[in-house]
């Protein structure tokens, strides 16, 4: 990338947001689309169960919209709801047109239709899906259309540090005017401009010791977004997903929720069932009842794991719903088919995320957010299985559509001030970047997770403000990297969970403390405002 590069729109991140934003783009603006590492280094990539829209013949919008509304516990926002259920099927169709290889299965009558499971809070099958590898199904097939097109530059290996604004600039008008990207390979931090920029950077589930999520989401565009002047929302629903692996090589390894969908049973240790003592909707209550069930569980019997068991279920059904869970776990040493699994829950999604609207428009101009990284209210306290990339489908085609129609009338941004190094070295000390990467990792672990107390909390407030000065005294003299770029990130992001944490004086959805048990009678969401 040369410097002061200018795009017409510049997209962070490469999932299922950003890649089919940039293919909506295409055809009438110039795109570049970043991933600070490969491509396929989000959560898109890992997503299992599906996509959830309205497709089977017995279902209706109605009830897609009145079971995510309930599994939001009370705060999602209607009318959000509705936009993203009405234009769900549209999207499916959309993805199907780009050859994404949807599961298919024939009818009693020999009709081909495509497969629907189950996953919890859905009252009909509605969840679409490539066999248990629905986000590589999707990756796979959209960056192979991105990288035909001639108006996409997909970079990998470029991080932004943080964007640019009008304000930081000193000129008088506040918008978005790009962004300084640092090039891995050769360390150097460039100006980039451009007319629009998109945050589709995914979630922050690195901020927590154990996680369903992969390296990258360690919150970046909800960070750059607030020091940007952004409004967050709603940063204590982190979603626990109740079942990873439970394996010392397992690294978080997901057992999707459709398991539970086709059959599958928690048992505890001893082989007995127990979610039914929790819940009448059993195994496909939403995921905060269940995730919290188990850790109840867990609690009570001092146990490191507890179970999964689909083996009642017929081996080659089993395998050829499930091929690569089925392996992995062989790998492992547990045949599904035979053996029930050992199972933890892993934070897994952050509900709440930078305020946008349905096209994704921030408080800034020109700064849009979509897919996890945002706000939206669809998600209310608790998110239904399979909304989520749904949602990156349905806000990316609704941004797209708002940018173009704007795209002759925003002038190209002028000359950025380049990044300045002037004042900082080479770092002597990276061990201090490891070290606090780990102590907040554990420490968000242990004080904000499934079961909360306004103790903890402020335990982990207290350690959080230590940190965030000496990682801001450290970003102030050293060099950026990758690593430390992702560090202050990470502290922000767990800095903003914790005070939302705090204010929320209930138990509502992912959001369970001791001290508030019970749930408020008017829902409100926690937003959050930067000082600058
Ligand atoms: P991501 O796919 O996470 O992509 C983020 C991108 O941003 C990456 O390319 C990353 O490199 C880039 N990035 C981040 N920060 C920067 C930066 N500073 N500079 C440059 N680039 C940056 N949801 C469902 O609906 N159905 C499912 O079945 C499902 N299964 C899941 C299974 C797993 C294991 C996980 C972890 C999640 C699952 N989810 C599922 C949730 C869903 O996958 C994610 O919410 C969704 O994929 C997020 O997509 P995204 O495009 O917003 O971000
Ligand atoms: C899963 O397959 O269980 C994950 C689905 C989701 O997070 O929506």
């Amino acid at each position: 990338m040369t410097e002061q590069a200018y795009y017409d729109v510049l997209i962070i991140g490469s999932g299922a947001a950003g890649l089919s934003l940039a293919l909506h783009l295409a055809d009438k603006a110039k795109v570049a689309i970043l991933s600070k590492a490969a491509f396929d280094s989000g959560s898109t990539q890992y997503a299992q169960g599906g996509i959830s829209a309205v497709l089977g013949e017995d279902d209706t919008l109605d009830s897609h919209v009145e079971d995510t509304l309930i599994a939001g516990a009370g705060l999602c926002n209607s009318e959000v709801v509705k936009f993203t259920v009405e234009h769900g099927p549209e999207r499916i169709a959309w993805l199907i047109e780009q050859g994404v290889p949807f599961t298919q299965v024939s009818d009693t009558h020999g009709q081909i239709n495509y497969h629907l499971t189950r996953e919890g809070g859905h009252s009909h099958r509605r969840v679409i899906h490539a066999e248990d590898a629905t986000g590589r199904a999707i990756v796979t097939t959209l960056a192979a259309k991105v990288n035909q097109h001639p108006n996409i530059s997909l970079l990998e290996r470029h991080i932004v540090v943080d964007l640019i604004t009008g304000k930081k600039q000193g000129l008088g008008h506040d918008r978005c005017l790009g962004a300084y990207i640092l090039n891995r390979d050769t360390k150097k931090v460039n100006a980039v401009g451009a007319r629009f920029v998109v945050l589709a950077t995914g979630g922050a589930g690195k901020v927590y010791l154990y996680t369903s999520n992969p390296d990258v989401a360690t919150g970046d565009g909800i960070a750059m977004a607030w020091r940007a002047g952004c409004r967050v929302a709603n940063m204590e629903f982190i979603q626990f997903h109740p079942t990873c692996l439970y394996h010392p090589d397992a690294k978080s390894f997901l057992i999707s929720e459709a398991v539970r969908g086709e059959g599958g049973k928690l048992l505890l240790p001893d082989g007995s069932p127990f979610m039914q003592r929790f819940d009448p909707r059993g195994e496909l209550a939403p995921r905060d009842i269940v995730a919290r069930a188990i850790d109840h569980e867990m609690k009570r019997l001092g146990s490191d794991c507890l179970f999964l068991d689909i083996s009642h279920q017929p081996a080659d059904f089993i395998i050829n719903h499930f091929p690569n869970i089925y392996q992995r776990c062989l790998e492992l040493g547990y045949d599904m088919t035979r053996q029930p699994i050992p199972i933890v829950p892993a934070a897994h999604y952050t509900c709440g995320g930078v305020m946008a609207d349905c096209y994704g428009r921030t408080d800034l101009d020109g700064l849009y957010a979509i897919g996890e990284v945002s706000f939206t209210g669809l998600h209310g306290a608790n998110r239904m299985a399979s909304n989520s990339l749904l949602e990156c489908l349905v806000f990316a085609h609704s941004a797209s559509e708002n940018i173009l129609a704007q795209l002759k009338d925003v002038p190209k941004p002028p000359k950025l001030h380049a990044w300045d190094e002037s004042r900082v070295t080479n770092s002597d000390e990276e061990v201090v970047v490891s070290h606090n990467w780990d102590e907040l990792r554990r420490f968000m672990w242990d004080y904000v997770g499934i079961v909360r107390t306004t103790k903890r909390l402020q335990r982990a407030k207290h350690r959080i403000d230590l940190l965030h000065s000496e990682i801001q005294e450290y970003y102030s003299n050293f060099r950026v990297s990758n690593d430390l770029i992702e560090l202050r990130n990470l502290a922000l992001v767990a800095e903003l969970i914790i005070r939302s944490a705090l204010q929320r004086k209930e138990s509502r959805g992912l959001h369970y403390t001791l001290d508030y048990a019970k749930t408020l009678p008017v829902a409100a969401n926690t937003v959050l405002t930067p000082e600058i």
